[in-house]
């Protein structure tokens, strides 16, 4: 019941499904129970009214065995020496495989490498079963179908419904494809079935490394422009008026979120086992993960323009969520940035309307309360980390000192006291 089981799980409330969410954490059981939302963009009238069509959570497993399919939404993080951390889906397979009841349906969403849906989720539903139920590998066997079924949401992208993103489907065989096609083709305006589990693992995996390769090309890109005193905003939006053959990628202050800066590295340690180095995908991450560093170095050359240094300094960032508009601080680069700061010295504080308080930052506690806005002269320089669109960017330059621009923010002000980083 995160941020991708949660509203997929009302999706199917909307459609009339009985609907039974899981979750470990029984918080949000409770939560969801008394009708109240956890993820800002989620209206508690939306689980109220779900609520009414019979929508409810528990963290009782044994209740999967009354579910005709179930859906697993579970993390896939990287563990401290950057390798897939499957413990999430691993758990709740074992959870789940004491339940599975012949002809349901399991379907894992979780982003993962090639090859997790048979060599890690099927064999520990078929060894946890006291059964011995097998998943159907061939038309007249008995058993379970599995399959699997990228998510492919963008949290806080408004100009593209849920219903719209075609839904990518590959089952163990056709006959998991088609009743997993079946299921979310009540949802989803479109299913794109796929010859194996594998097949649309990949294809997940490729669609977010042609954004991290991207990205890390603007960000590299970015730093190459600013050495020659161009505009590379300018650059980007006079490129993509080209109608074939270019897509808009945008550079910023390095990779956030729960995919784009983990996912890679998914295919990337797999690609081990058969001897094959994925270069893209490290240089990429190279590139991605040093523009927090970059920031810094930026901060520090604006600063020293007013005989300042970091170290003493008091800092404003601005934006700590990974990305505009939305409530999620996973793997933000705003972290790394408040603990390079700290690092050189400098006195840090944070503004974001939607974290009260900042707590584990990306290596320690970081323990931080909001600062209002209306305190931001008293900072020796303003970074804008996230581009929140409540913020009023003239208001805050008119009232900076410096302010550090890592999105572009402030396009289209004029003033001295901006630097485009
Ligand atoms: N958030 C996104 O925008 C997004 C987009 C595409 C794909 N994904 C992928 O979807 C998966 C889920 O991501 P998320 O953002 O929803 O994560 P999340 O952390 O928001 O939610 C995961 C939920 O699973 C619960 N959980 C953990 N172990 C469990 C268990 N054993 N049984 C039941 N519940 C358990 C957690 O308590 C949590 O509520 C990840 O693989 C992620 O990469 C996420």
């Amino acid at each position: 019941m995160g941020y991708v089981g949660l509203p997929l799980a009302l999706l199917f409330s909307e459609q009339k499904f009985r609907v039974t969410g899981f979750d470990v954490d029984t918080r949000k059981v409770e939560a969801l129970n008394s009708g109240r939302s956890y993820i800002v963009r989620i209206l508690p009238e939306d689980i109220q009214k779900a609520r009414q069509a019979g929508f409810r959570a528990t963290s009782d497993y044994a209740e999967i065995e009354q579910m005709d399919a179930v859906i697993i939404c579970v993390p896939t993080p990287l563990d401290q020496y950057h390798q897939p951390d499957l413990s999430y889906i691993e758990q709740t397979a074992q959870a789940i495989a004491p339940h599975v009841h012949p002809g349901q349906l399991i379907v894992l969403e979780s982003t993962t490498y090639p090859g997790t849906t048979e060599e890690i989720l099927v064999p520990i539903l078929e060894k946890g079963n006291p059964a011995g139920l097998r998943v159907i590998r061939k038309e007249g066997d008995a058993g379970f179908h599995v399959a699997f079924s990228p998510e492919r949401e963008d949290p806080g992208n408004e100009t593209v419904s849920r219903h719209d993103i075609p839904k990518v489907i590959g089952g163990i065989e056709p006959a998991a494809t088609a009743m997993a096609s079946a299921l979310y083709g009540s949802i989803f305006k479109r299913t794109v079935p796929v010859s194996t589990p594998a097949t649309a693992e990949m294809t997940k995996l490729l669609e977010n490394i042609y954004r991290c390769v991207n990205i890390a090309l603007v960000n590299e890109l970015k730093q190459l422009c600013q050495r020659m005193n161009i505009d590379i905003f300018e650059v980007i939006d006079a490129a993509k008026t080209k109608p074939f053959g270019y897509q808009a990628f945008y550079p910023g202050p390095g990779l956030g979120g729960h995919c784009i800066p983990i996912d890679p590295f998914y295919l990337s340690w797999k690609a081990k086992q058969f001897d094959f180095r994925t270069r893209f995908i490290e240089l990429a991450g190279e590139v991605n993960s040093n523009m927090p560093y970059y920031v810094i170095e930026k901060t520090a050359e604006a600063l020293n323009k007013h005989k300042k240094c970091l170290n003493g300094s008091k800092v404003l960032v601005l934006g700590v969520a990974y990305k505009r508009d939305i409530d999620d601080l996973r793997e933000s680069p705003s972290l790394t940035v408040i603990e390079l700061l700290r690092k050189s010295g400098a006195e840090v504080s944070y503004n974001d309307p939607y974290f009260p308080t900042v707590g584990h930052g990306r290596h320690y506690d970081l323990n931080m309360t909001n600062t209002p806005l209306e305190e931001i002269g008293k900072f020796d320089a303003v970074v804008i980390v996230t581009d929140h669109t409540s913020y009023d960017y003239p208001r805050i330059v008119k009232e900076a000192k410096i302010v550090v621009d890592t999105r572009n923010a402030t396009k289209g002000i004029a003033a001295s006291n901006i630097v485009h980083c």
